[in-house]
Formats: C-alpha cells, sequence, structure tokens
C-alpha cells in the first residue's frame, strides 16, 4: 500500500517561525509615511497595530519564538496532514509524484488561522479591546472571528460586497465565533459612503474594505486593525506551513522540485514557499510557481511600485506589485484572490528572480478543482484551485517529458461555503476575464505621481 498521509507528531511541530528577510539577496525598500513620502517609522504604524506586531513587521531576525499560547491553540489544527495525491496522479496519468499540504483542516477551512491566532494572541497581551478588518471570501474573517473568541476580542468585519452576496454562510460562521461582520462599501464609514455616492452599485473590492476597517481603528484607541495578508509579519507567521512541510517530505524521503501557491496577497504561497525560497538561495535547483487569476493579474501584469494597500489612501505606501489601488476587479468566485496589490516580501522575491508567476483563468481552476475533488475527493476553496491547476500543468508537461518530477502545492482551503460558484460553472455560467490593457493603464494612472523605488519595473501591458 502507498502512503496517503504524512503526519507529523504533535511534539515535532516547528517552534519557530522562518523571517526570509534574513535571507534576501536584496534587502527591502521601506514603506513610506502615505502623507509625506518619507519612510514610515512605528510610530507611523501605531494607530492601527499593537506595537509588539509592528516590531516582528521589521524584524531581521532569521527566526521567532514562537509564543507558547500560540503553540497551545496551534494544536487544534496543526501539524496539518501532508498527502500524496495518488488518485490525482492516476487519473493524469504522469510520472510525476503530486504532495500537497492540507491546510483545509483549520476549524475555518483554510491557513488564515495560522496568523489569525497571532495576531488575536499579540493585540490581547498589548491591551487591545477590539479588532477591526477586512474579507474578500469571508476565510480571514471567519479565521479571525474564532481566534478572536479563543482569545477574548470583539470583532468587525468588512467583507467584500459581492462576497457577501455569494457566501451567505461565511458570515454566519463569523457571528457563531462572535464578530460582526457588514458588506462592504458600507454606509458606517466616511471611506464606504464616498465609494457608493460614486457608484451605489459597487461590488466592492479588498482595497475598499481596508480603508473601512482601518478608518475605524484609527478612530478608537482600544481598537487596533488586523490583516489577512500582504504584511511581513503575516507572512511569517504562515512559515509554519512550509517547516512543517520540509520535515513531512523528509519523512516521505522526496525533495520536491516544483513547489506551487495560489497568491492573493501572498500569504499561504509564502506560508510553503518561503522555507524553500531559504533553500533555493543557498543552492538548491527547485521551481517556485505563485499563481493568480488572469482577471487579477498582479504579478504577471503589474509593474513594481509604491502603492497604497488600500483604496482611499490610509495606509503606508509598500513598494510592491500593483494593478493600482483604484483598481476593481472583476467579481470573480476566487474573492480572496482579487486584490490590486500584493506582498512586499513575495514582490521582492519576484523581483529578484526567485519565484515564478503564472496566471489562470477562471474556468480552467474550476475545472481543475473539479478533477481533483474526483481524484482525491477533498473538494477545494475556489482560490486554492489556482493551485491545483498549475500543478495539473506542470504534471501534464511532466507527463510529456517523461520526467518524474515532485511537485509540492499548498491546498490551502476548502470549498464547502463556495458551492455556489462550483454550481454556476457547472451550469456554464462563468466567464474568463482577460484584462484589458486600457483597464490597467486607466487604474496605473493613478499612481503616476506617487514616489517610485528604486528597482522600480514597469507593468506588462
Ligand atoms: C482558501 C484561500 N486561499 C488563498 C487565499 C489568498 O490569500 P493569500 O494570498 O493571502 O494566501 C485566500 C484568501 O482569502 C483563501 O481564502
Amino acid at each position: 500500500m502507498e502512503v496517503k498521509k504524512i503526519f507529523l507528531p504533535e511534539s515535532e511541530m516547528p517552534r519557530r517561525w522562518y523571517n526570509v528577510m534574513a535571507d534576501m539577496p536584496t534587502p527591502m525598500e521601506p514603506p513610506l509615511h502615505p502623507g509625506t513620502g518619507q519612510p514610515a517609522g512605528p510610530e507611523d504604524l501605531a494607530p492601527i497595530f499593537p506595537m509588539n506586531l509592528i516590531e516582528q513587521e521589521v524584524c531581521q531576525d532569521r527566526w521567532v519564538d514562537i509564543p507558547e499560547p500560540i503553540m497551545d491553540k496551534y494544536t487544534i489544527w496543526r501539524p496539518s496532514p501532508l498527502y500524496r495525491a495518488t488518485g490525482l496522479e492516476k487519473a493524469l496519468g504522469t510520472p510525476a509524484k503530486i504532495y500537497f499540504k492540507n491546510e483545509g483542516v483549520s476549524p475555518a477551512g483554510s491557513h488564515k488561522p495560522n496568523t489569525a491566532i497571532a495576531q488575536a494572541y499579540y493585540n490581547k497581551i498589548a491591551g487591545t479591546k477590539k479588532l477591526t478588518t477586512e474579507t474578500g471570501a469571508g476565510q480571514w474573517g471567519s479565521a479571525l472571528s474564532m481566534c478572536c473568541a479563543l482569545f477574548g476580542l470583539e470583532l468587525k468585519v468588512y467583507m467584500v460586497k459581492v462576497s457577501f452576496k455569494q457566501k451567505p454562510y461565511r458570515r454566519l460562521m463569523m457571528e457563531t465565533w462572535g464578530g460582526k461582520c457588514v458588506a462592504s462599501p458600507s454606509t458606517e464609514t466616511a471611506a464606504g459612503r464616498k465609494i457608493l455616492e460614486q457608484n451605489p452599485d459597487s461590488p466592492g473590492s479588498l482595497g475598499i474594505a481596508i480603508s473601512e476597517a482601518v478608518e475605524i481603528a484609527v478612530a478608537s484607541d482600544d481598537t487596533k486593525y488586523a490583516l489577512g495578508s500582504v504584511l511581513n509579519h503575516v507572512m511569517l507567521h504562515q512559515t509554519v506551513i512550509g517547516l512543517e512541510a520540509q520535515k513531512q517530505m523528509e519523512m516521505a524521503g522526496d525533495y520536491p522540485d516544483i513547489v506551487i501557491g495560489c497568491a492573493g496577497g501572498g500569504s499561504n504561497f509564502a506560508g510553503l514557499a518561503f522555507p524553500y525560497i531559504r533553500d533555493k538561495v543557498n543552492g538548491k535547483d527547485i521551481e517556485i510557481i505563485a499563481v493568480e487569476p488572469t482577471s487579477c493579474p498582479t504579478l504577471t501584469r503589474g509593474p513594481f511600485a509604491y502603492d497604497f494597500g488600500d483604496t482611499n489612501q490610509m495606509t503606508p505606501l509598500l513598494p510592491m506589485h500593483t494593478l493600482g489601488h483604484t483598481f476593481v476587479p472583476e467579481p470573480i468566485h476566487a474573492g480572496g484572490l482579487r486584490y490590486h496589490g500584493m506582498a512586499p516580501l513575495v514582490s521582492q522575491l519576484v523581483m529578484d528572480g526567485l519565484i515564478r508567476t503564472e496566471s489562470i483563468p477562471q474556468t480552467e481552476t474550476f475545472q481543475s478543482g473539479i478533477d481533483f475533488a474526483r481524484s482525491e475527493g477533498y473538494i477545494s476553496a475556489p482560490e486554492t484551485n489556482h493551485a491545483v491547476a498549475m500543478t495539473i500543468r506542470e504534471a501534464k508537461k511532466a507527463k510529456d517529458e517523461g520526467k518524474e518530477k515532485v511537485i509540492l502545492f499548498n491546498w490551502s482551503g476548502h470549498g464547502f461555503v463556495d458551492m455556489a460558484a462550483y454550481e454556476a460553472y457547472m451550469l456554464g455560467n462563468l466567464s474568463n476575464h482577460e484584462l484589458p490593457s486600457d483597464e490597467i493603464k486607466r487604474a496605473l494612472s493613478d499612481i503616476d505621481a506617487l514616489p517610485k523605488p528604486k528597482q522600480y519595473k514597469a507593468g506588462n501591458l
């Protein structure tokens, strides 16, 4: 019998997160203050984040200890199992060996609790009473709701309107865990009202929802803001995924030739990939691929530039791949991938040539999700299907070339609350949206006047 699942004992759980900043060939350019355009210091971030997380944001140490109370909560869903996708391998008739790290086993159904629990903990010990946040598909909002419940914090979630309508059960999950959830743009904030005045039918975007959540956090002393992706400390917390996977791959007696993750703001991709980036920097021959939708092609077509993290220009300017902070992506079903920007750490590593980037159209991702469900059993989140689709492309390529490649991908979440999207696909109601260059140019004209990073690179229009 072939080994299907590789379990890591709890006693072998990583006790430190890995900070890729210590091994990057090019130092990161600093975030800039949104008003002055000068490098932003810790005090500029203090209105929205507690100081212990700000310290992690700028930390250069290679390893950061995971506090015991977080380890304790991690054991609810960690270590997550590593699977060998034997059913998919057979269905494809590929000589490739396919492994996936199953992050869908967390109570909220995705990788998001890995950082949600850390952010809830650090806020709790810093004296925060209430958190605000945005959510796209609802995975992050529900993860943070659960983690706020576990550490006794209040939570308000601004959920992108199109997803709020597509996924009512995500809202109910948040409310079950005690969080409050409203559709964004909302009338509760100046940022939301401004968008609704311009476009009463706005489907919303992550950039708009972030503006709303930040506005509320800034207005109150005991309230802070939590972000589910993009920032350095979020990438740091997610590295438990890759650190566990490295041990499990060793137990399986294999080492990946190819590592794949879908990328919205970059966190599940970074979580699996960054420990392997370290290996690559140290000489390993390994291909690391970030996958995004063709309708929101931040890494594959956006420039590397300074841009705001939110639509209303409240966050610091980050050096990242971006489609412009006013860009509102098509309402595709992978709501968690509808973000105009990208983690600066992922962006810099793309600039350094350590990460390959690919984009895949929506219908191919759903077909891949169905092929995966029919061969492996698991139904993936629409975001995750981008990683599944890329894995299938690479496994077919290995077959064509007759190569026994080892592929490892991050199965970032399950799709139980996303079945309306599967229905739309199966009824033939989903379309692909190749983003026209003119639309990108229009959104990018809004960042023309912003400062440029030293390594500025124009987009692929
Ligand atoms: C299951 C799942 N995968 C991936 C993502 C994309 O986010 P990130 O790029 O931060 O991992 C999301 C975001 O909501 C998600 O819910």
